[in-house]
């Protein structure tokens, strides 16, 4: 199989268009001719090596990615419900590599058929992990009730842009974004279903006073800091990225005491695993978001042999919505 192979640690010039042997599915497993397979942040991270250390962590050379859209080529030992030739879309629900391939082996919990929803693979593939993501975090960790209120920060992020639906769904009066200035004009013609999507520079006080009792994420340092004056009491932080990079953030656990507020992680890595039940509502509620419209971004479609550009670009902020790797 042809694949992009992170052959050392480093700059984006470390990704390789190699031959690899084809893999084969083991058993609860689901082998996918790959159509597109999703950049992400963390492919980025993975990469610069920025997890090195952790235990179990991919180490060079290593294929990254974590998402892909294709058509069902083989089934493993055990596997029913899905047909040879039928287009799936796939999360990550393993080791968090291994997409950016033309053949991706898949454990079928992660597996959704999208072959009855007619909707575009790129677009599927780039929203429909994110969205289920989206489900699990609102349901199980936020813990989201009909009628509250969500804020979501770095809101045309990739991992951001599958909340606004899911809120939705499950019924959230309101749902607001905040983005950096320089995506104030892509967030007035966004088509993600946001109320309002404000300047991060400028919280709280854009808000005039309304606070929220979800906020999800993933950007951290400055943004995470405003959060706790935009919580309600009884209201859930949602900790789901670093994009901003700021490592050493801390929380005052005193001010969680004072404003009866809690701060949690979520990370699908770790949740998913140990609750594989959440996996499939989370992803019948994402096709059903993204076939109904309510996750519509720009996405943008290249090579694998492009995947240096890719990268460059996650790094350099250059891209509205998301990029997807295609092997063609
Ligand atoms: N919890 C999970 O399970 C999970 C799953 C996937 C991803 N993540 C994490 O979520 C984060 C975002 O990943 P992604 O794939 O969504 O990346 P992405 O598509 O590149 O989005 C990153 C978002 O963060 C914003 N941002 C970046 N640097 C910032 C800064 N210094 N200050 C404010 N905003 C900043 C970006 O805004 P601009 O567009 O203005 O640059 C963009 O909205 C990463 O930390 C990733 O590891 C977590």
């Amino acid at each position: 199989m042809k694949a992009v192979q992170a052959t050392q640690f480093g700059s984006p010039s470390v990704l390789k268009v190699v031959d690899l042997p084809d893999p084969t599915p083991g058993p609860g497993q689901i082998a996918i001719d790959v159509s597109h397979a999703t950049v992400g942040l963390i492919d980025v991270l993975f990469r610069q090596g920025q997890f090195k250390d952790v235990p179990g962590m991919a180490q060079p050379p290593f294929v990254p990615g974590l998402e892909v859209a294709g058509t069902v080529r083989a089934l493993g030992d055990g596997v029913t419900g899905f047909a040879i030739g039928e287009k799936v879309v796939s999360m990550s629900a393993g080791a968090g590599t291994g997409g950016y391939a033309s053949v991706y082996i898949a454990p079928v919990q992660g597996v959704v058929s999208i072959e009855s929803s007619h909707v575009d693979p790129a677009l599927a593939v780039a929203m429909i992990p994110n969205a289920a993501m989206a489900h699990v975090a609102l349901t199980l960790v936020a813990k989201l009730v009909e009628g509250e209120s969500v804020l979501v920060h770095g809101a045309l992020g990739g991992f951001a842009s599958g909340f606004p639906s899911i809120a939705r769904q499950l019924g959230a009066s309101r749902v607001v974004g905040t983005v950096r200035s320089g995506k104030l004009e892509a967030a007035a013609n966004t088509k993600l279903p946001y109320d309002r999507i404000v300047d991060s520079a400028e919280l709280p006080g854009v808000l005039a006073g309304k606070r929220f009792d979800v906020i999800i994420d993933p950007v951290g340092g400055a943004v995470r800091d405003q959060s706790f004056a935009l919580m309600k009491p009884g209201s859930r932080l949602i900790v789901a990225g670093n994009a901003a990079g700021d490592w050493t953030h801390a929380v005052k656990t005193n001010d969680l005491w004072l404003g009866s507020m809690a701060v949690t992680g979520f990370n699908a890595g770790a949740f998913l695993p140990s609750h594989p039940q959440a996996i499939r509502p989370g992803l019948e509620a994402a096709l059903k978001a993204v076939a109904s419209g309510l996750c519509d971004i720009p996405v943008d479609v290249l090579p694998f042999s492009e995947a240096v550009t890719a990268h460059e670009r996650m790094e350099s902020r250059d891209l509205n919505g998301r990029i997807v790797l295609t092997p063609q």
